[in-house]
């Protein structure tokens, strides 16, 4: 019997797919059995990539509305046909205050994280999937249901890309499965900046202690992208290690750990013994 969560004959296109958790998300979809189109800016990484995945890839930005349409012819001359797509690329740049940061680079942000990603549903939903049915995963972050010092910019178009996905996914139902995946803190370049030097402090105060790798990420996504998930759609996957839910757990070292303040509050709070 063929496992609900193979994708044998199978093709994805993923952005983003060069480094990171988009990488591992090419990775375990050829492991799954798909054939998989990918893109990022630098064409180097992306020949590396295609090089240990097989499969195909064009360099260029998914900001530009036409490697888009290109993107997506690319698949279906080379494949015929296009199951699943990963909208992974993103940025989390401008950082600052919202009433500080440059407009135009405000609404790159945009550009990249919510107009892309609604841009190549389109274009795959007409050359293929409105006839054929598919699935669309979108990698939005677990950061967007919150609001945050200097993360703005990031937090409002990731937290449209969420409403995106909802909204997709009545649309374009019973076709096509629209759902995202919502990382924790994960060890790619883009987070290098929180996880470096701070790992161990954080990873103690994450119930599941640790940080995220990008195949733990990766499953999730194939997960969404296989008939296992056939009956989900418009659903968002929290793949955090438990962040949301840190404010009820308490390290065994909490003297150490990121929610030490938390459990000095706790042991002299109104009602302890
Ligand atoms: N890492 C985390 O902790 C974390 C947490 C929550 C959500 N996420 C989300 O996960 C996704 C992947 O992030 P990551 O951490 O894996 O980042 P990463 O390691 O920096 O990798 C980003 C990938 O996207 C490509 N890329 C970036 N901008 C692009 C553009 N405009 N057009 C085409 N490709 C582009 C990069 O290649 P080039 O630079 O060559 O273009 C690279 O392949 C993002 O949507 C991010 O918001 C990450």
């Amino acid at each position: 019997m063929t496992s609900p969560y193979a994708l044998e004959g199978r093709v994805a296109i993923v952005t983003g797919g060069s480094r990171g958790i988009g990488r591992a998300v090419a990775g375990a979809l050829v492991r799954a059995g798909a054939r998989v189109c990918l893109t990022a800016r630098d064409p180097a990484a992306v020949r590396r990539a295609v090089e240990e995945l097989g499969g195909v890839g064009l360099a260029g930005s998914v900001g530009d509305p036409a490697h888009l349409g290109e993107l997506t012819e690319l698949a279906l001359r080379t494949f015929g046909r296009i199951d699943v797509l990963v909208n992974n690329a993103g940025t989390n740049q401008p950082y600052g205050a919202l009433m500080d940061v440059d407009p135009d680079r405000r609404h790159e942000a945009f550009t990249v994280n919510v107009e892309a990603p609604l841009r190549l549903v389109q274009h795959v939903w007409r050359a293929w999937m409105s006839e054929h049915g598919g699935s669309v995963v979108n990698i939005c972050t677990e950061g967007a249901g919150h609001v945050g010092p200097k993360v703005g910019a990031y937090g409002t178009s990731k937290a449209a890309l969420l409403h995106l996905t909802r909204q997709l996914a009545g649309e374009l139902a019973p076709k096509v499965r629209v759902n995202s995946v919502s990382p924790g803190l994960v060890r790619t370049e883009m987070a290098r900046f929180v996880w470096e030097g701070t790992e161990d402090a954080i990873a103690t105060g994450l119930p599941l202690g640790r940080i995220g790798e990008p195949e733990d990420i990766a499953r999730a996504v194939v997960w969404l992208a296989s008939e296992a998930a056939g009956w989900v759609t418009g659903a968002d996957l929290l793949v955090d290690g438990g962040t949301r839910v840190g404010a009820a757990y308490v390290p065994e070292s909490s003297a150490s750990g990121t929610y030490g303040v938390h459990s000095r509050l706790r042991s002299s709070a109104p009602g302890n013994s």
